[in-house]
């Protein structure tokens, strides 16, 4: 009887060791939280407000647990924009249904000219799935201040302007972290292999 009870307690022993130490290895391994699963833990991105080329609203609430893909520009923008645009279409038709989680966004940094009306026209363009976006200055400014994004306006010539604004095409994942960039001058297939790791970062990734 005594013997029975000594190997239960031992056994007892070497169970709580055994769950103290799968714990401890847990705490040791890093969780999603760990630096180096970004790029930066810097402030990136964030909250939101602004109206979709269809004048409806469009916010941070409708990305939730999407990647998603943004870049600042302007429809009346001479080469940089419509390539951008033309490129990400190319490499939507590439990923076929798999782009269909994957939100792209082309937000404006005129809006004094680029209306939902006008964004809509644009678009027409491009692969249906890109969304884009536009709203007040002030809802704009704000928007390009979470991004990080440089715009300015400089005036031509023919007493009209364009704008100045920077290019990067930002990666975001599910949780909305800034997770890469396209890069302008990297092959396509090194875009598209970016666009699908992206889109298969799971939730807890
Ligand atoms: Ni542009």
């Amino acid at each position: 009887m005594l013997t029975i009870i000594r190997f239960i307690l031992w056994g007892a022993i070497v169970v709580t060791v055994v769950v103290m130490g799968v714990l401890w290895m847990g705490w040791l391994t890093p969780g999603p939280q760990s630096p180096n699963r970004t790029i930066s833990t810097v402030e990136f991105g964030g909250l939101f407000a602004l109206t979709n080329h269809k004048g409806e609203p469009f916010t941070h609430e409708n990305l939730r647990g999407r990647p998603y893909a943004v870049f600042f520009g302007f429809t009346h923008c001479p080469d940089v924009c419509p390539t951008a645009l033309w490129e990400l279409s190319e490499l939507m038709k590439k990923l076929g249904s798999d782009a269909d989680t994957l939100a792209v966004i082309f937000v404006t940094v005129d809006p004094e000219r680029d209306t939902p009306e006008a964004l809509a026209n644009y678009l027409t363009s491009f692969d249906p799935r890109i969304v884009g976006l536009t709203g007040t200055p002030q809802e704009i400014d704000a928007m390009t201040k979470l991004f990080r994004a440089y715009y300015k306006k400089v005036p031509t010539n023919d007493g009209s302007y364009t704008m100045d604004h920077t290019a990067t095409v930002y990666l975001m994942d599910r949780q909305g972290r800034l997770s890469g960039a396209l890069d302008r001058q990297e092959k396509n297939t090194i875009q598209l292999e970016k666009l699908r790791r992206l889109i298969a970062r799971g939730d807890s990734d």
